[in-house]
């Protein structure tokens, strides 16, 4: 159909093709952004797991994640493995705060609000194929943000092998120790559990006493930081955490 550039139709046509335009290339850009955002996402999951597992992390990490870390996916309720694929892309995030894939904690002591039902863990090997750790994500409420991190134990399922954090919104300058690798190492060799086999991981204010096999220093001014990782601590390797996979893991390795 003929009609003239200026006429109402023409201007109507060019508006239209322009937004079409525009449209395609917001989608495409978004679509890029959308696979640079993913991997940049699964390259932070793997040195952060590595930093856990206490491996020097180097221009290689993936190649080194790839060759002594098994990620998989555990129900908490039932301790069991769930088969899925692409692990690494799994956004426990999202699965925590949708309805249909997570619930309310009865006692919730890390603040955390909904719990997925599912999550990541993280077996970690030496290069001869001996397991070295289990690193494990673990997230909860600071005093005025949600600290996440991940905690790796000794196949004790009981020693700290290392903790590490990667977010938090605290206060910088006063609760900057979260992320200082000279605090995070006084958690390293701490055992997580007594002689019973309850939680009795501890910040302890003014300093953990020589020898507190429990006890990590908390640090002044940022108490409440430090007792809101012990809190997160305590819930994830509690009943509504991983204890009914620990057990299960523990009585499988035997
Ligand atoms: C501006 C401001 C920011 C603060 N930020 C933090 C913080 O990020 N984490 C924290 O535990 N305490 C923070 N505090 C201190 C707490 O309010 C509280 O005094 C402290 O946790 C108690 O620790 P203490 O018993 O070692 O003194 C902040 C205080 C102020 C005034």
């Amino acid at each position: 159909m003929a009609f003239k550039k200026d006429s109402v139709m023409g201007t109507m046509v060019f508006i239209i093709s322009l937004s079409l335009v525009c449209s395609f290339m917001i989608t495409g850009t978004a679509e890029i952004l959308k696979e640079r955002k993913l991997v940049k996402k699964r390259d932070e999951v793997q040195q952060f797991v590595l930093k856990a597992a206490d491996i020097a992390i180097d221009t290689d990490f993936r190649e080194v994640f790839a060759a002594r870390v098994q990620p998989k996916i555990v129900n908490i309720e039932s301790g069991e493995f769930v088969e899925q694929e692409n692990i690494l892309d799994f956004d426990e995030r999202m699965a925590a705060i949708n309805p249909d894939t997570s619930r309310k904690p009865k006692k919730d002591t890390a603040k955390i609000k909904t719990r997925a039902d599912i999550v990541r863990i993280f077996e970690v090997f030496d290069e001869s194929g001996k397991l070295t750790s289990v690193v494990m994500p673990i997230y909860g409420k600071g005093l005025w943000s949600m600290i996440y991190g991940y905690l790796a134990v000794e196949p004790d399922l009981n020693t700290i092998k290392n903790i590490v954090f990667y977010e938090h919104g605290e206060t910088p300058g006063i609760a900057d120790f979260v992320t200082d690798p000279e605090w995070n190492a006084l958690w390293q060799g701490k055992k997580l559990f007594d002689e019973q086999g309850k939680i009795a991981i501890k910040v302890v204010k003014g300093g953990a006493k020589a020898g507190d096999i429990h006890g990590i220093d908390g640090v002044s001014g940022a108490t409440r930081t430090g007792l809101g990782i012990q809190k997160a601590v305590e819930f994830w390797f509690g009943v509504e955490g991983y204890q009914t996979f620990l057990n299960r893991f523990a009585a499988e390795a035997k």
